[in-house]
């Protein structure tokens, strides 16, 4: 399917998880309109249904945005199911991962991804997935005209701080 017309516009995989949690509240947050409802069409994604619905429900409290639930989607998906991971990636024009270790369980995500045409964001901070993601998968990504991002978060600021700030004591000049 054309990028333009899949269903979401962004796919948040690993909703039910510690961090997916506070991801789907901050997507929800961001994308509301001033009526407060979605200006996107998103989804979450994961292996069980019922656990999704909650972070949903919890998030809807929470924002005290009643209506939530029932604007966003979900995609049942299992990394262990490559058919799962293609479908998800099929769905959406971004997909956020949350699903980590990601030396475990993140490689068919970036690749289902480049396969169907999705651009794909996670949150690790491993740096030999993310150098092993690069080396194996950069070109297809180039060909395939996505953008595969890697660590970005929390816990991925110190790092890039440490280049901005050595990048400026060396004028720039690296
Ligand atoms: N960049 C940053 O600042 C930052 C900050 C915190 C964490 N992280 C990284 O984020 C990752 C997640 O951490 P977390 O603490 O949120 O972990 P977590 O609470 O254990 O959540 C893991 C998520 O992965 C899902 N999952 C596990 N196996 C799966 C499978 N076979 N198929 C589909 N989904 C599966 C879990 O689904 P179920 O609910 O169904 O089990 C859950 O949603 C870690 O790699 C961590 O290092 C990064």
């Amino acid at each position: 399917m054309a990028v333009r017309q899949r269903p979401f516009h962004l796919v948040v995989f690993g909703a039910s998880g510690f961090t997916g949690q506070f991801v789907t509240e901050e997507v929800a947050r961001e994308q509301m309109d001033p009526e407060g409802s979605s200006r996107l069409a998103w989804a979450v994604a994961g292996r069980c249904r019922e656990k999704l619905q909650r972070v949903l429900e919890r998030a809807a409290q929470k924002l005290g945005r009643p209506t939530l639930p029932s604007e966003v989607g979900i995609i049942i998906c299992d990394i262990t199911t490559p058919g799962s991971l293609d479908e998800m990636a099929r769905q959406a024009t971004i997909v956020l991962n949350c699903v980590g270790p990601y030396r475990f369980y993140g490689e068919p995500v970036v690749k289902a991804c480049i396969e169907n045409g999705t651009s794909c964001i996670d949150i690790s901070g491993e740096p030999q997935f993310l150098e092993l993601m690069y080396w194996k998968y950069h070109q297809k990504a180039a060909e395939k005209g996505v953008y595969i991002i890697g660590s970005s978060g929390f816990d991925s600021i110190p790092a890039d701080m440490g280049v901005i700030y050595t990048s400026n004591k060396i004028n720039g000049n690296y």
